[in-house]
């Protein structure tokens, strides 16, 4: 099973952004982490970061038929993205939100979620574990699909 995790606008500066609110380590650390948490969930996982909202679009879409799951934090884009949400619902991949910090306690813009509209499941303010935790969701509901057939 393929897993992809998609990480928005601004994520390539872990570690470097405001890291009293992300935190200190970067990028390529949460990449690690997650290629760690997949392997040790019997998943492959590619790993995509982007900051233009039509490239992620564009990786959605070439999902399609070749990933079982995504994982996706659309960074800023969650709150402004209908064209996100709407990939995402083109592909009917099984998605599963992630964002690094509790966005519902943060801004009242950051409450709104557009591309979380389309997903399985959301995890907010675990840090790096949220992208395990969406990972070990979608085994669980992979394995859910598997038993009722
Ligand atoms: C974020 C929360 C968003 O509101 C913000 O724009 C980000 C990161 C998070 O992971 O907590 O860039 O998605």
């Amino acid at each position: 099973m393929k897993i992809l995790v998609i990480n928005g606008p601004n994520l390539n500066y872990l570690g470097i952004r405001e890291p009293e609110l992300y935190g200190k380590k970067d990028y390529k650390a949460l990449v690690a982490f997650c290629e760690e948490s997949a392997k040790q969930l019997g998943f492959d996982c590619e790993s995509y970061q982007s900051n233009h909202e039509g490239c992620i679009v564009d990786k959605i879409q070439e999902a399609y038929g070749k990933v079982d799951g995504i994982v996706i934090n659309p960074a800023a884009y969650t709150h402004t993205s209908v064209a996100i949400l709407d990939a995402l619902k083109a592909v009917g991949i099984p998605a599963v939100e992630v964002h690094l910090t509790d966005v519902n306690a943060r801004e009242d813009f950051r409450k709104i979620s557009y591309a979380g509209m389309a997903c399985v499941k959301t995890y907010a303010g675990y840090g790096f574990d949220g992208y395990k935790m969406a990972m070990e969701y979608l085994k669980d509901y992979f394995c859910k699909g598997e038993c009722s057939k």
